[in-house]
C-alpha cells in the first residue's frame, strides 16, 4: 500500500474509533456493534504494524503500552490538589451555608451538588490536545506520575479538542461489578481480596506494569479543572458542561440547588438511592457554583471554603457469630464463612459473611461465639468489621483452620505467596462438584433445571461424576430424585440436549480452565473459532491475542496438554457437543433497524419468562446497551414483577417503560423478520 494512502486510512480509522470509544465508554451509548469496532481496530493495528512511522501516542491501539516501570516519578502539581472538609449532619450543612453567606455578605448562593465518588483523585494534563500526564493527588502538592496506568482507562480521551494546556481532575474508580469479579478471581487464586472498590482502584493504579491496570476495568468521572489559562467560564456548572463537551466523562447526577434546603433534600435522596448505583459513593460534595464567589471565599491551608463533603453514615449492625463454616471452591481454595444470627443491615437480612482466609480471622481475632460488628462493604458484601470484645464472657473459642480438606481429608497446603489454604487433590469431591455446578451455571452452559441442588443429588447418587456424565443421564435415573416429576425430567433432558448447541465460549468457560473467565472465553472463542484450533495453539499464539496474558496462556497450554482433558474433549465431541464459535457477527445495516440500536436500557424487577442474562444478551446483540441505573440518559426501562425505585424514577423522568411481555413480543417480531 502506498504510504500516503495508509496515512489517510490510519487517521480516519483513528477518528472513527475515538468516536465509537467516546460513545461507548463516556456516553454509555454504543454507536456500533462490537464486531465492527473489533474489525476497525484490527485494521488499524495491521496498518500501524506495516507503517510504524505513523504510530502516535494518542492512537487507540496505544492504550496499553510500554515496559513495566521501576518506580513512579514524582509530579509537582501546578495548582495544589486540595481535599475537602466534612459535614456529617444537616446542621453541619446549615453551618456551612451560613459561613459561605457571611463570607460573601450575600443572602443568596447557588450550589452544585455532586456525588462523592469513592475512588482515587487524579489529575490529567493535556498539552496541545494530547493526554501527556496523569498523576495521583499524593499529599496535594506532589503526586506520582501514573500516566501509563491512566491511559488504560477507556473513558479517558487520549486526545481532546483544545490546543491550550489544560489540566482536569476527577475520581478514578472501580465499578462494583468489576470489583466483585476481581475479588472472586483473587480468592480462587488464593490471593488476598481487596477490602473495597476504592482499595482495588488504588491498588490497580499503583501497579508498575500497565498491563495489570488495563485488566481491571477502571473508570473515571471528571469534576474539576486545575490549570487552564484561558478559562473564561464563570460558574462550576458551566465547567462541568464544558468538560463533557471536551469529551470527558462527567457524572450525570449532579444538580444545581438554589438553597441549602434543596441541598439537604438532594443529600437525603441519595442516602437511599446510592444502593442502586453501579459504583460506590461515600457522600455528596457541595460546591458554590459561581467561580467569582469561590475566589472571594478562598481556601484554608487544606481545603476550599467554598465546598464541603457530606459523608454518609456507615451502615453497621451488631450480631452474634455462632459458627464458622468451610467451603471448598472449584479450584480447591478453602474459604471460611461466618455464620451469623440474622440481622438487618441497610435493608437486607444478613446471616453469612465471608472471612476470606485464616490470616484475616487471626488479624481481627475473631472467635466462635463472639459478638461482632458487621457492615456491608459497598452495600453489597457483608463483612465482619471487628469484634466487640467487651461482650466476651469466656465461652468464645479461638478458631484454627483444619489441616485436612473438609471434603476429602487430604492434607491442605498453602502455596507459595498465597494466603489461602488449598486442597490439591484433583479428585476431591467438593472440587469436582463445584466444577459441575460451574459448568451448568448461567454464564457457562446455562442448563435450566440443573441447579446446585440437583447437581448435589446427582453427585451424591453417583450418577454424575464428570461433565460428560451430564450428557448421558437417563430418564429412569432422574425420576427417583427429589422433586423430579415426569414434566421436570422432560424439561431437564431437553435443556441438557439444547445446551449441546451452545456457542464455543460457553463450553470453554464451563470447563473451568484456570484464569479463563467468561470474557476471556469469548475472546478465545472468537479468535480461535474452534476447540481444536484453541487446543492446538501454542503459548506464543495465545499471548499474541489481545487481552490474553502470560498467566492465562500458560494455564491454557497446560490444560490442553493433560491427557485427561483430551479424553474429556473427545468424549464431549462424541456426545455431539458443538465446539465452534457461533456468536453474533452482526453488520451495522441490520442493527440500525433494530429498536434497541444505540439505546440505553435498564432491566429491573423479576423477569418471569426470560432470564436477565438472556434479555441482556439479546438486547446487546441488537445494538442496545444495558446499564444499571435510571437517569436522564436512559431510553427505555423494561420492568418485570415487583420493580421498585428504578421504575418510580423512570416514571418521574417520563421514560418509556415496557413490560416483559412487550420485550418478548418485540424480540419475536425481530426473529420472524
Ligand atoms: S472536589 C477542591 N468533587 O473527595 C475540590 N471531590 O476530600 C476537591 N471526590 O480528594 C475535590 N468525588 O478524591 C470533588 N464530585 C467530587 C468528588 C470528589 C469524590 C473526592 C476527591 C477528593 C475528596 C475530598
Amino acid at each position: 500500500m502506498e504510504e500516503m494512502k495508509a496515512k489517510q486510512e490510519i487517521s480516519s480509522l483513528r477518528e472513527e474509533l475515538n468516536k465509537y470509544n467516546h460513545a461507548y465508554y463516556v456516553l454509555d451509548r454504543p454507536s456500533v456493534s462490537d464486531a465492527i469496532y473489533d474489525q476497525k481496530m484490527q485494521r488499524l493495528t495491521e496498518l500501524e504494524a506495516q507503517f510504524p512511522q505513523f504510530i502516535t501516542s494518542d492512537s487507540p491501539t496505544q492504550r496499553v503500552g510500554g515496559e513495566p516501570l521501576d518506580a513512579f516519578v514524582k509530579v509537582q502539581h501546578q495548582v495544589p490538589m486540595l481535599s475537602l472538609s466534612n459535614a456529617f449532619s444537616e446542621n453541619d450543612l446549615r453551618d456551612f451555608d451560613r459561613r459561605v453567606k457571611d463570607g460573601l455578605d450575600v443572602e443568596h448562593v447557588t450550589y452544585v451538588c455532586e456525588l462523592k465518588i469513592d475512588g482515587l483523585a487524579v489529575s490529567l494534563r493535556y498539552d496541545n490536545g494530547i493526554f501527556t500526564q496523569g498523576a495521583t493527588r499524593g499529599d496535594g502538592t506532589t503526586g506520582e506520575d501514573i500516566t501509563s496506568n491512566l491511559r488504560t482507562i477507556k473513558s479517558i480521551p487520549l486526545r481532546i479538542n483544545e490546543t491550550e494546556t489544560i489540566e482536569v481532575r476527577g475520581e478514578a474508580f472501580m465499578p462494583q461489578q468489576s470489583f466483585l469479579v476481581l475479588n472472586e478471581a483473587k480468592e480462587e487464586n488464593g490471593e488476598e481480596p481487596f477490602a473495597n472498590p476504592r482499595n482495588a482502584a488504588a491498588g490497580s493504579l499503583r501497579q508498575l506494569d500497565p498491563k495489570i491496570a488495563a485488566k481491571r476495568n477502571l473508570d473515571i468521572f471528571l469534576y474539576a479543572v486545575g490549570q487552564w489559562e484561558s478559562g473564561t467560564l464563570t460558574a462550576h456548572s458551566e465547567r462541568l458542561h464544558h468538560l463533557s463537551a471536551l469529551g470527558f466523562k462527567t457524572n450525570p447526577e449532579w444538580k444545581k440547588c438554589s438553597s441549602i434546603d434543596e441541598v439537604i433534600e438532594y443529600v437525603n435522596e441519595w442516602v437511599t438511592k446510592r444502593a442502586d448505583l453501579p459504583y460506590e459513593i461515600d457522600g455528596i460534595v457541595i460546591k458554590v457554583d459561581q467561580l467569582a464567589y469561590q475566589e472571594q471565599l478562598g481556601t484554608t491551608a487544606k481545603s476550599p471554603r467554598w465546598a464541603i463533603a457530606y459523608k454518609f453514615p456507615a451502615v453497621e449492625a451488631v450480631t452474634k457469630l455462632y459458627d464458622i463454616e468451610l467451603s471448598v471452591g472449584r479450584t480447591g481454595v478453602v474459604t471460611p464463612t461466618a455464620l451469623l444470627e440474622p440481622v438487618k443491615v441497610a435493608g437486607t437480612t444478613v446471616q453469612r459473611a465471608s472471612l476470606h482466609n485464616e490470616d484475616l480471622i487471626h488479624e481481627k481475632d475473631i472467635r466462635v461465639n463472639d459478638t461482632v460488628v458487621i457492615k456491608k462493604a459497598g452495600d453489597i458484601i457483608p463483612e465482619v468489621v471487628r469484634v466487640v470484645t467487651d461482650e466476651r464472657d469466656g465461652t468464645e473459642q479461638q478458631y484454627r483452620m483444619p489441616s485436612q480438606c473438609p471434603a476429602c481429608s487430604s492434607e491442605l497446603v498453602r502455596l507459595e505467596e498465597e494466603v489461602a489454604l488449598r486442597c490439591i487433590n484433583p479428585n476431591c469431591p467438593a472440587q469436582v462438584k463445584e466444577g459441575l455446578i460451574h459448568f451448568v451455571s448461567r454464564n457457562a452452559m446455562n442448563i435450566d433445571g440443573l441447579g446446585e441442588k440437583v447437581i448435589e443429588q446427582l453427585f451424591e447418587a453417583n450418577l454424575v461424576k464428570s461433565i460428560a456424565d451430564i450428557y448421558q443421564l437417563k430418564r429412569d435415573e432422574l425420576l427417583p430424585l427429589e422433586r423430579m416429576g415426569e414434566k421436570s425430567v422432560n424439561n431437564l433432558l431437553q435443556a441438557i440436549e439444547a445446551s449441546k448447541s451452545n456457542s464455543l465460549e460457553k463450553l470453554l468457560f464451563g470447563l473451568g480452565i484456570r484464569f479463563v473467565g467468561s470474557k476471556a472465553a469469548k475472546t478465545l472463542a472468537m479468535h480461535f473459532e474452534t476447540m481444536d484450533h484453541l487446543a492446538a495453539s501454542s503459548y506464543d499464539d495465545l499471548v499474541a491475542v489481545n487481552e490474553i496474558g502470560d498467566k492465562m496462556a500458560d494455564s491454557i497450554v497446560r490444560y490442553f496438554g493433560e491427557e485427561k482433558v483430551q479424553q474429556l474433549v473427545h468424549e464431549l465431541r462424541n456426545l455431539n457437543l458443538n465446539m465452534t464459535y457461533l456468536g453474533p457477527k452482526p453488520n451495522v445495516e441490520e442493527l440500525v433497524d433494530s429498536p434497541f440500536y444505540e439505546k440505553t436500557i435498564v432491566l429491573t424487577g423479576k423477569m418471569e419468562r426470560l432470564t436477565r442474562s438472556e434479555a441482556k444478551e439479546r438486547i446487546e446483540s441488537l445494538g442496545g446497551k444495558i446499564t444499571g441505573s435510571v437517569s436522564k440518559k436512559t431510553s427505555l426501562v423494561i420492568a418485570g414483577e415487583d420493580a421498585g425505585s428504578k421504575l418510580d424514577k423512570a416514571n418521574d423522568l417520563g421514560i418509556t417503560i415496557w413490560s416483559e411481555q412487550e420485550l418478548i413480543d418485540t424480540l419475536k417480531e425481530i426473529d420472524e423478520e
